[in-house]
């Protein structure tokens, strides 16, 4: 999309590229870690004080307490979050709810993983959830929903009451819930609802999310995973 993108001088919707630099003291931090020689391997889940920071931030925006070693795991941007998470949890034939438009590399790691991609389109509008069309969408064969928020390319958050709604669905029918939160520090007119905060989500839920927009720093491409130890 990218290069077509380009080619053509369109405006991307694809990736979400900001448009103006990352902030100094990012930079002069991560010029400093690499003067101070943290330049060897991490380990596989990431390093100890970053897990740390993520699972403080995650306090912060939710208030759930994390196991930095056992429910966070650090990736090369939420991208690989993305990937992990659909090649860890999705079997060849289950079945993969997704909400048009979404991010591209969706449909690229469920192809890879066998999934079955289930789609749902929200239509302007306000890309409301068409909440019978996922009801009868949901079938013994769906493992998972996933779902974007704060959402590229349109801009929509999902509610607490349609979290709710779409959290009670998960919990009556053993489904697991991704949710894609890049964008969750660029909410401006409303709060961005964590679904892993609901009631009895946590045990179900994957939440990925990355630096790269909340820094503007996309090209660094530093993400995780936070999930309960028996989906990690
Ligand atoms: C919804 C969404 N998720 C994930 C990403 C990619 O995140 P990262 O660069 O951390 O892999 C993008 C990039 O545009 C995006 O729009």
């Amino acid at each position: 999309m990218s290069s077509l993108a380009i080619k053509h001088g369109a405006i991307n919707l694809g990736g979400g590229f900001t448009n103006f630099d990352g902030p100094e003291f990012v930079k002069e931090a991560a010029i400093q870690a690499i003067r101070d020689a943290k330049n060897q391997y991490a380990l596989v889940c990431g390093v100890p004080e970053f897990n740390s920071a993520i699972a403080a931030r995650f306090k912060k925006d939710t208030g759930l307490v994390l196991d930095p070693d056992k429910e966070v795991t650090v990736t090369s941007g939420c991208t690989e979050a993305i990937a992990a998470t659909m090649l860890g949890l999705i079997n060849p034939g289950d079945e993969v709810i997704l909400f048009a438009p979404f991010y591209d590399s969706y449909e690229a790691t469920l192809s890879v993983a066998g999934a079955k991609i289930k789609c749902i389109t929200l239509r302007p509008p306000d890309f409301a959830v068409p909440i019978d069309e996922l009801k009868s969408t949901i079938s013994k064969n769906t493992r998972a929903i996933l779902i974007n928020t704060p959402h590229n390319p349109t801009g929509k958050m999902f509610t607490r009451e349609k979290l709710s709604t779409i959290a009670s669905f998960c919990i009556d029918n053993d489904v697991l819930f991704f949710t894609d939160e890049v964008y969750d520090k660029l909410a401006f007119e409303m709060d961005h609802i964590s679904m892993a905060s609901l009631p009895g989500m946590y045990e179900q839920t994957v939440t990925m999310n990355s630096l790269g927009k909340t820094f503007s720093l996309t090209g660094w491409k530093i993400g995780w995973a936070i999930a309960p130890p028996h989906l990690t």
